[in-house]
């Protein structure tokens, strides 16, 4: 209790976070009622039960699954202020959430719902408690590039009204076959267009997907990028230039990307001098919010009080925040 205390009270944001990902059970059952949308489910325990994944791939089926609960701006106001007090109880006092607006526009959602409900959650939360958030719109990588400039055109309309939240674009989904070298073109126009990058790589897909990340989409940040150790020269260059990896502990740990959480790579990755962060991906489906994913590595890796709050300062520095905001922060 004594080092969830400490844990809770670091200063720490959340930088890897799918905001499908926080749909609970419950919430998804209570959404499929309203929105009278039928599941393959007869229960939240059914539901939950099914939660066993082998791979990214036996996630992402479930995950596009939950998401289709998903339909009007109220729906992804619940869903997104469910997760911020859930992270505000944690002690997080910045975030950037992710999203996928192509799980929705497919299901015939229109993009301004989706904007509106998530901006509108965080919106309130950062008046009423101070807990800040910025929005990373990510492409759906098993899609085509024509796909993601389809999603660019449809949400630059709306860059203007949600410039205070929406800074950042992002890459997620199935990563394997489908390389950062099919979003090059794409990624060059959000850079034109002043957008802060991120991308998913070295999750299930080799250290050379992390390069190209960064020499083929220009990317500031790595979500995940465990599998960068493959390759020692990359190791060095994300030591040297402090790019930053969003690390995920307990989502590696469901999706199989690691068969222990005592062999996670994430302590040495600390110790040699790597920019990691702790966060937690998606944690309604990994079976823990971000406290809970620093609890684990803590136990798992043996990692000191110092160690814990180096992680939780490193989150804060690679954060997209202004530096003014960082320092009062840290
Ligand atoms: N990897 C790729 N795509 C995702 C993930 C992830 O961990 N979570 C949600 N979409
Ligand atoms: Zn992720």
């Amino acid at each position: 209790a004594d080092l969830d205390d400490y844990i809770v009270a670091l200063p720490k944001a959340e930088l890897h976070l799918h905001i499908e990902g926080t749909l609970e059970p419950e919430l998804i059952f209570e959404l499929a009622q309203r929105n009278k949308v039928s599941l393959p489910y007869d229960s939240v325990q059914s539901l939950r039960d099914a939660y066993a994944f082998t791979d990214l791939q036996s996630f992402l089926n479930l995950y596009y699954a939950g998401a289709s609960v998903l339909i009007t701006e109220q729906d992804f106001y619940d869903m997104t202020m469910a997760y911020l007090k859930r992270a505000h109880a944690d002690g997080v006092c910045h975030t950037e959430i992710m999203f996928d607006p192509q799980t929705h526009t497919e299901r015939g959602v229109a993009i301004e719902t989706v904007f509106a409900g998530i901006a509108g959650a965080v919106r309130d939360m950062q008046r009423d408690t101070g807990l800040s958030s910025y929005l990373i719109m990510s492409f759906l990588r098993h899609l085509s590039e024509a796909s993601a400039f389809e999603t660019l055109e449809a949400a630059l309309p709306l860059r203007e009204a949600y410039d205070d939240v929406w800074v950042a674009i992002g890459l997620d989904s199935a990563e394997v076959g489908n390389p950062p070298e099919k979003f090059a073109r794409v990624f060059q126009r959000c850079k034109d267009l002043g957008f802060r990058l991120v991308a998913h790589a070295g999750e299930e897909g080799p250290a050379q997907y992390v390069s190209d990340a960064l020499d083929v989409l220009h990317v500031e940040r790595i979500d995940h990028g465990v599998r960068s150790e493959e390759d020692p020269a990359l190791m060095q260059r994300l030591i040297d230039e402090q790019i930053p990896l969003t690390v995920c502990p307990l989502s590696n740990l469901k999706l199989c990307v690691v068969d222990d959480m005592a062999e996670h790579n994430l302590a040495r990755f600390l110790r040699q001098g790597v920019l990691v962060t702790i966060n937690a991906d998606d944690p309604a489906y990994f079976g823990g919010y971000v406290a809970d994913n620093y609890r684990a590595v803590a136990k798992s890796l043996k990692l000191s009080r110092s160690e814990l709050a180096q992680l939780a300062d490193n989150s804060i520095v690679a954060s997209f925040l202004p530096i003014g905001r960082k320092a009062a922060l840290r």
